[in-house]
C-alpha cells in the first residue's frame, strides 16, 4: 500500500473511532486509570453537574475503592490549595428502586458513608476533610468532580 494511503486510513480511523486511551487531562486534572478526574469549581445542582460532565465526555465521578476515594480528596485539596469546600457532588444517587447507583452505571461495590448521618436525600455528597459521604438535597449547588473518559470538548 502507498504510504499516503496508510496515513489517510489512520487519519480516518482517528476521526471516526474515538480511542478511549487518547483522553487528555487539563493541567489541573488527575490522570486516573484510563480517564481523567477533573475538579469543577463552579457550583451547580446535581443534575446540572452531571450534564456538565457529560458535555466534556464523562460523568460525575464514581468511586470504586479507597484509593479513588482518596484521589478525590487529593484533587480537591490540590485544586483549592488547602482551602477546600466543605462538600462537593460525586456521582452517587438514590434511584427509584431504593438502591444507590453511580451515574456512569458502574456497579456500586464500595461505600464510605458517614454512618451517623440520618439524611434521606437522594444525591451523594462528598465531605471534606473526612472523605465520608452522606446524602444531600439534589437541588443544592456545589462544586463537583467529573471523570472524563473521552475528550468530547477540550478542557481548558
Ligand atoms: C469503576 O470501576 C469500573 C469497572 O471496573 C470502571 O469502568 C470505572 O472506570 C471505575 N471508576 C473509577 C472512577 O475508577
Ligand atoms: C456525620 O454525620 C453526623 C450527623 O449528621 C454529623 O454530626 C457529623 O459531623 C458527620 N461527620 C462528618 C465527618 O462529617
Amino acid at each position: 500500500m502507498h504510504f499516503f494511503s496508510v496515513i489517510l486510513i489512520i487519519t480516518l480511523l482517528f476521526c471516526f473511532v474515538k480511542p478511549t486511551w487518547a483522553v487528555t487531562c487539563s493541567k489541573d486534572g488527575l490522570k486516573w486509570n484510563s480517564h481523567c478526574l477533573e475538579y469543577f469549581p463552579d457550583a451547580d445542582s446535581f443534575i446540572g453537574a452531571e450534564a456538565e460532565c457529560q458535555k466534556y465526555g464523562g460523568n460525575l465521578v464514581s468511586i470504586n475503592d479507597t484509593l479513588t476515594n482518596d484521589a478525590v480528596a487529593y484533587l480537591i485539596n490540590y485544586y483549592t490549595e488547602k482551602d477546600p469546600p466543605i462538600d462537593i457532588w460525586v456521582g452517587g444517587h438514590l434511584s427509584a428502586d431504593g438502591y444507590w447507583k453511580w451515574t456512569d452505571e458502574t456497579v456500586f461495590v464500595y461505600a464510605n458513608w458517614n454512618l451517623t448521618s440520618k439524611s434521606e436525600d437522594k444525591c451523594m455528597n462528598y465531605l471534606m476533610p473526612s472523605k465520608l459521604w452522606d446524602a444531600d438535597n439534589c437541588d443544592k449547588e456545589k462544586p463537583f468532580i467529573c471523570e472524563i473518559t473521552s475528550n468530547r470538548k477540550r478542557m481548558a
